[in-house]
């Protein structure tokens, strides 16, 4: 089928196969239609078909609470069923030096567990991947409706392995499962790599990273990718980390590890949200700074003044990276341009 998109940047067209979701097809063309969360519940693929026929593979999607007519529809979950004409919203430009997003196939691996509602595992995929640091992709797991988005944690040119971190979420479908038997070895589809909560070392800019839980997943690819550019030789990274209690703090050793190659320029900082901080672990890890608050308030606290050439990159629970969003765009005054996220709604 035929798609022809028209926003006010342009009119492009591309082709979708039978069943494959508008939002994939397009941009596996480098047709950059916009997106966020890419998974049904930000309403930022918005689209409003003006001829054709399409059909929504979740008609309870909550990003349809964003619709304002019957024509509306979201593209990452609408496929095409004839010919199509959509408005869209401003069409973007593809990331730099990362593969074009496409199906590949996977097979979960190393499932290990992280803390008690957290664990971490591997996707060995078809072939290699280039992807930007702090970008996510698509998983579908055997059995379950609908893709759910994972950051990766690592970062490597043609990686044929990925690195995730999930939070359970009581109910969940597919966090659930990852806490479930049998998981280890199990096969996967995978769609990307996705997203604009990127890192990239030609950005002369202070790093700024707020996280909330599994947010911190798309920060270690960050720090990874700018250790290994020696980007904190020159620029400083301020890391936030919140979690509730102590016992729901991992990737510590981790961020440990990346302080220790820059100790002048790189601080992390840990917030937790409902407890004091246990002086064993505030002893753990000395050069840490420790305080209990919710991570967005600290860091709003503690950058106090420091925003000049600042780039911020927030991830983690819906009303954390909102409320982290207020703060950098009303007290720190930054550029939206300066202020990427991903919200892990
Ligand atoms: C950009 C981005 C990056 C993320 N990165 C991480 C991360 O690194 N680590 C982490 O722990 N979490 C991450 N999340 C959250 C993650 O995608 C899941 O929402 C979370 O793991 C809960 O999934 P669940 O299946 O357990 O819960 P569920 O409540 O079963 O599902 C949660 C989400 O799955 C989708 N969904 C549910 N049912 C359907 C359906 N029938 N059809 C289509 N879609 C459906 C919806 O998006 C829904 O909000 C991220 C989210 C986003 C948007
Ligand atoms: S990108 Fe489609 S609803 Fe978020």
């Amino acid at each position: 089928m035929k798609v022809v998109v028209t926003a006010r940047n342009g009119t492009r067209e591309f082709e979708c196969e039978p069943g494959e979701k508008i939002l994939h097809a397009g941009l596996r063309s480098g047709v950059e239609l916009p997106y966020e969360c890419a998974t049904g519940t930000c309403g930022t693929c918005k689209a409003r078909l003006t001829s054709g026929r399409t059909e929504s593979e979740w008609p309870e999607a909550p990003g349809r609470k964003y619709f304002k007519s019957e024509g509306d529809l979201l593209t990452c979950q609408s496929v095409a069923h004839d010919d199509c004409a959509l408005e869209v919203g401003p069409l973007k430009s593809r990331e730099p030096n990362t593969s074009a997003p496409r199906v590949r196939r996977g097979v979960l691996c190393g499932l290990r567990p992280l803390t008690h509602d957290v664990t971490a595992f591997d996707v060995a995929i078809d072939g290699p991947l280039d992807f930007a640091a702090g970008q996510f992709v698509l998983l579908t797991v055997p059995g379950i409706a609908g893709a759910r988005a994972y950051s990766m944690v690592n970062f490597d040119h043609g990686a044929e392995r990925l690195s995730f971190v999930v939070k359970k979420k009581p109910g969940g479908a597919v966090s659930e499962w990852l806490f479930g038997e049998a998981t280890d070895g199990a096969p996967l589809s995978l769609f990307g790599p996705l997203g604009h909560a990127t890192f990239h070392p030609d950005v002369a800019k202070h790093v700024l990273c707020v996280a909330g839980g599994s947010g911190i997943a798309g920060m270690m690819s960050i720090l990874s990718r700018a250790c290994r550019e020696a980007h904190f030789a020159g620029w400083d990274g301020h890391v936030f980390f919140g979690v509730r209690t102590a016992r729901d703090g991992f990737f510590l050793d981790e961020l440990e590890a990346f302080r220790r190659r820059f100790p002048a320029r790189l601080a992390v900082t840990v917030a937790l949200s409902d407890e004091d901080v246990p002086p064993a672990l505030a002893d753990a890890y000395p050069a840490f700074a420790f305080t209990r608050g919710f991570v967005h308030a600290v860091a709003g606290e503690r950058m106090k003044g420091r925003y000049a050439d600042v780039r911020a990159y927030v991830a983690g629970p819906p009303p954390m990276v909102d409320a982290s969003l207020r703060l950098l765009l009303r007290e720190a005054r930054l550029s939206p341009a300066d202020i990427r996220y991903d919200k892990f709604s």
